[in-house]
């Protein structure tokens, strides 16, 4: 065993609850720590890697394009940025993109949109969340975060934010007309905040209220978009159209990669010189977000991940009626679920750990809630391996 966990603890601050693991490599659903040890990677880089690990195609494409340019800047024509936007657009709405490195940056990008838009309209500001939302960790962005875990104390942007109970459309209404915000924003499914999908009727409604109300309807699909819950959107599961979806995360093929896409309606709202960054959209990035597009939706990925999240899903229930008394119900949608246990948060822990031990790696958020992320490349014989793991380290714990 080498020294890297401690080099890592004097090296860099200390901002995570890292797992004591030093990776060498992945492979496909597999995750390969230093002593050669496997772990089946049920996490997959917080709902980043889409695709598993050393995609041959992200590799080739890594190839390609590093052999041509990494970075022109924003000054000149990035082509395969232009590629990937005309095929976000093509999947869809008609609109525009603008590109971010991040989640955050894209939250961001959308509060300064949605300043633009409040200008045009008369008496609207601010913005309605969820509470238990997350919708990232700088300034403006974390004024839209609604966990008493992240929210912090620094000095945050002056406009107004509400947040309302996840689906009360009651007080969702009432915000709208009462206080008169100028947008909505939402995570279909809520991911930190604990795997919790909205469902599709509620999503509707609120649309249809933005519509009412002359609101903006913003979807944060950061975690939940690029094919996480068995859409390319998980809005596509809903008859709603948004007039802006926030996206970053899988998007890159690993690498970091987000933006924004903006219904034509707003296509101007962004005047030349509003708003910039100096990396975005890297063309590396951009092309291995071409190559992910293309593995989802032309080579069938995205169809073999839903498959692949009904086995599971239906292994998941079966785990359930097994351990009622450890289980309280299983949630989420595609390969974003969430195991919410009756455990105490340390026993939740011990789960992980004892997953861990045995070669599989799983995330707790909300203390006691297991939250699986499975690639969607997954083999039907990973998704038995886990469930019979699983179902051995249910056995063994017990409060
Ligand atoms: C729904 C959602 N929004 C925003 C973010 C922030 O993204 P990033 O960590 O890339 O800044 C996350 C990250 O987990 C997220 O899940």
């Amino acid at each position: 065993m080498s020294d890297w966990n401690e080099r890592n603890h004097q090296a860099l601050m200390n901002t995570y609850g890292r797992l004591p693991l030093v990776i060498e490599r992945g492979e496909g659903a597999e995750l390969i720590d230093e002593d050669g040890k496997r772990y089946l990677d049920f996490i997959t880089g917080l709902a980043v890697n889409i695709l598993g690990h050393s995609h041959p195609d992200i590799v080739q494409t890594l190839r390609d394009q590093g052999e041509k340019f990494l970075h022109i800047s924003n000054l000149y024509v990035n082509k395969p940025a232009v590629e990937l936007a005309e095929r976000l657009i093509q999947e869809t709405f008609p609109g525009r993109v603008f590109y971010t490195n991040s989640g955050a940056e894209a939250t961001e990008a959308v509060v300064k949109l949605i300043h633009k838009w409040t200008k045009t309209q008369e008496q609207r500001d601010g913005i309605v969340v969820m509470k238990k939302s997350f919708h990232g960790r700088t300034l403006g962005a974390l004024k839209l975060t609604r966990q008493p875990g992240v929210y912090q104390d620094f000095p945050v942007s002056d406009f107004p934010v509400y947040d309302v109970e996840p689906h009360d459309l009651e007080a969702l209404e009432t915000i709208l007309r009462e206080e008169k915000p100028a947008a909505l924003l939402m995570e279909p499914v809520l991911g930190s905040g604990g795997v919790l999908p909205l469902e599709a009727s509620y999503i509707e409604k609120a649309a249809a209220l933005c519509e009412t109300y002359g609101v903006l309807f913003c979807m944060d699909e950061i975690q939940t978009g690029i094919g996480r819950t068995g859409e390319l959107f998980a809005y596509q599961h809903t008859a709603v159209q948004p007039d802006v979806v926030l996206f970053a995360k899988g998007i890159g093929g690993g690498l970091p990669l987000g933006g924004i896409i903006v219904k034509e309606a707003h296509k101007d709202l962004f005047k030349p010189g509003d708003h910039g960054t100096t990396f975005a959209p890297s063309p590396l990035s951009s092309a291995l977000g071409n190559t992910v597009l293309k593995l989802l939706l032309d080579d069938g990925v995205l169809a073999a991940g839903k498959r692949a999240s009904k086995i599971l899903l239906d292994g998941l229930d079966d785990l359930k009626k097994e351990h009622a008394d450890k289980i309280e119900s299983i949630r989420g949608l595609g390969m974003m679920l969430g195991v919410v246990t009756k455990l105490e948060p340390k026993s939740v822990k011990l789960i992980q750990h004892k997953l861990l031990e045995r070669g599989m790696l799983v995330d707790v958020t909300q203390q006691t809630i297991i939250r699986l992320l499975p690639p969607l490349i997954v083999s039907d014989e990973q998704i038995h391996y886990f469930l019979n793991l699983f179902n051995e380290v249910l056995q063994e714990v017990n409060e």
